[in-house]
């Protein structure tokens, strides 16, 4: 394919991965699309340890690089040194009570002590932390730099330009990505309501047109919804030049999620990718279970603000759920395209799907058009 995307990349294929894992970054890369690595938990010594595994199997192909950078997280350094302070007692009782109930046992109380700290120090969302990682991975050759949680600072801009890197940043709203393109940005990736993860209100089909009218000519990905050719070809009908797409490649033989998840997303439908607050205090698209529910009970507590909910649902949730592969209670975060999700299949046959699909759309387009 030809488009600014394509040709800002080298590739051939507009189809940009989101990923935590670096198989699936790999793969896409190496299928023609554009891998993108999602380096939330990680610290500068586990970028570095991840980017030479890319390197050394990404066959020279381009990938990028993703971070959760928010200027307006409260800044974890200091909560740090005193993880036991962090949550408020009826939270932890709340959720202990619901998983002693669901017979799910606990964690042992030495273990409980060293699973929040390692948690705590995976929790990088400020600006300093992000930039600590991204001054690793720009030792390496990454092509592009996404922020998920706003516009980028311009000094960062200004340095990944200095050096050949471009930028881009997720948006919700046209507002937020104008202030991507003002500050500097050279694409935008519009992700509408039907995504996996953290997510806005609006449906991609009413935001992507609205995103590239707004930036144009700035080029603009559609994500939220899309996992097949004939969503590739709404999106390029709707004015995007690519996609960026998270949810499709948890299916795949290469991700990181575990059977009992993935078998559980086999079987959900697009209902069942629920946005809820539970899991990191945000707005956050994930596979509905027995604790994203709790929490509609009238006697259920507040969900706590960014990020300690995160913190209470990593230490007293998942760590005592995937321990015991808890069923009703397993979850990650996954979109509505969940729904067309029912059997596992490669990262390549995934990428080759897109382009077949996006091939058969423009015949059936154009029969319609000539009649
Ligand atoms: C498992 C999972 C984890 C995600 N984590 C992040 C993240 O750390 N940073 C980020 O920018 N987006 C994250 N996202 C959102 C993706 O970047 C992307 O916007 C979304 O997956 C696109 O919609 P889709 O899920 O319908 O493909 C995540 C998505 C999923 C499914």
């Amino acid at each position: 394919m030809k488009n600014k995307l394509c040709e800002m990349f080298g590739i051939d294929v507009p189809v940009f991965a989101f990923s935590h894992c670096r198989d699936v970054v790999v793969e896409v890369s190496k299928a023609g699309g554009m891998g993108v690595l999602g380096m939330a938990r990680m610290d500068p010594e586990r970028v570095e340890e991840e980017l030479n595994w890319i390197d050394a199997h990404i066959d020279g192909k381009p990938y990028g690089i993703d971070v959760l950078m928010s200027a307006n997280v409260e800044d974890s350094g200091d909560l740090k040194f005193e993880p036991d302070k962090l949550l408020p007692e009826r939270h932890v009782t709340f959720v202990r009570e619901m998983l002693d109930n669901a017979g799910i046992p606990p964690l042992p109380a030495e273990e409980e002590k060293t699973i929040m700290q390692d948690i705590v120090k995976g929790m990088n969302f400020t600006p300093r932390e992000s930039l600590a990682m991204i001054e690793t991975a720009m030792r390496h050759p990454v092509k592009l730099i996404v922020n998920a949680l706003g516009t980028p600072p311009a000094g960062l801009i200004d340095e990944a330009h200095a050096k050949g890197i471009k930028v881009a940043a997720l948006a919700g709203k046209p507002k937020h990505a104008r202030r991507h393109k003002d500050a500097g940005c050279d694409f935008v990736i519009a992700v509408g309501t039907e995504a996996g993860g953290h997510t806005g209100d609006v449906s991609s089909m009413v935001l992507w047109p609205s995103i590239v009218d707004a930036v144009a000519p700035l080029p603009v990905l559609g994500g939220g919804g899309v996992g097949r050719g004939r969503q590739l070809a709404a999106a390029l009908v709707l004015g995007c030049e690519g996609v960026w797409c998270g949810s499709i490649w948890l299916k795949t033989a290469q991700s990181e999620v575990t059977p009992e998840i993935k078998e559980k997303m086999f079987q959900a439908t697009a209902s069942d990718a629920v946005l809820t607050k539970t899991v990191t205090g945000k707005p956050c698209r994930t596979l509905r279970n027995a604790f994203s529910d709790a929490w509609d009970a009238p006697d259920a507590p507040e969900v706590l603000p960014a990020p300690k909910q995160n913190y209470l649902w990593w230490q007293q949730g998942r760590t005592r759920v995937e321990r015991v592969r808890a069923t009703d209670f397993l979850t990650y975060p996954v979109g509505q395209i969940v729904g067309d999700m029912n059997e596992e299949t490669s990262v390549k046959e995934v990428v080759y799907e897109f382009m077949n699909e996006l091939l058969d759309a423009k015949d059936r387009l154009n029969l319609q058009l000539d009649e």
